[in-house]
């Protein structure tokens, strides 16, 4: 008899064991895939890859993510702020984007782009490091009558277009960095590296 009770609590008790270790497996199998997609905050000071769902984003609207810790922008541009840009060759500091401040595979157009109409740069400022402001605006008073759509930088008055590009004759030296990125589909961007290496 008592054999018999010390089996059947010996029984619960493996039962309960193999109970608690599915639990575990079933856990441990979900979190890699999850993990993958939805990184840690200390992942992603890290530098993991972060995902954007612009499906919502409209004409002239600009999200923003972090990677490594600093804003990404990502602006849909309309066919008229597109028109715009490529009246700007002649105050722009480098308008084809010849000092490398993009990935490869980035075109040296004036959407500086994979796809026109959204731009994917990084939102600090190339001057001292600022984070710019987005001002979509066409002429507004504190710009001026030429002013087609950009960022401004607060700090120091830096001017950067809709594709990052900065600027003749203020403080920042450069375009604004594009970040490795591609699309995953047609409404989601994988920020923070290439395709091939994805
Ligand atoms: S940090 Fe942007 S202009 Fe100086």
């Amino acid at each position: 008899m008592s054999n018999d009770g010390v089996n059947k609590g010996r029984r619960r008790l493996l039962i309960g064991a193999t109970s608690a270790v599915g639990a575990v497996g079933a856990v441990g199998a979900a979190v890699p895939f999850v993990a993958s997609w939805n990184p840690s905050a200390k992942a992603k000071t890290a530098g993991a890859p972060v995902k954007a769902d612009i499906s919502k984003l409209e004409d002239g609207q600009q999200m923003i993510v972090k990677w490594r810790g600093k804003p990404v922008w990502i602006v849909r541009r309309g066919p008229e702020a597109l028109a715009n840009l490529a009246k700007l060759d002649g105050k722009l500091a480098d308008p084809k984007s010849e000092v490398p401040q993009q990935p490869d595979y980035i075109p040296h157009t004036d959407a500086r782009a994979l796809r026109d109409d959204i731009a994917v740069m990084v939102g600090i400022c190339t001057h001292l490091g600022c984070s710019p402001t987005y001002r979509p605006e066409i002429a507004p008073e504190d710009l001026g009558e030429d002013w087609v759509g950009g960022f401004y930088c607060p700090c120091h008055g830096s001017r950067f277009d809709l594709s990052g590009r900065v600027m003749k004759g203020v403080p920042a030296p450069k375009n604004l960095v594009i970040p490795p990125h591609y699309y995953e589909s047609d409404n989601v961007i994988i920020v923070g590296v290439d395709q091939e290496t994805a």
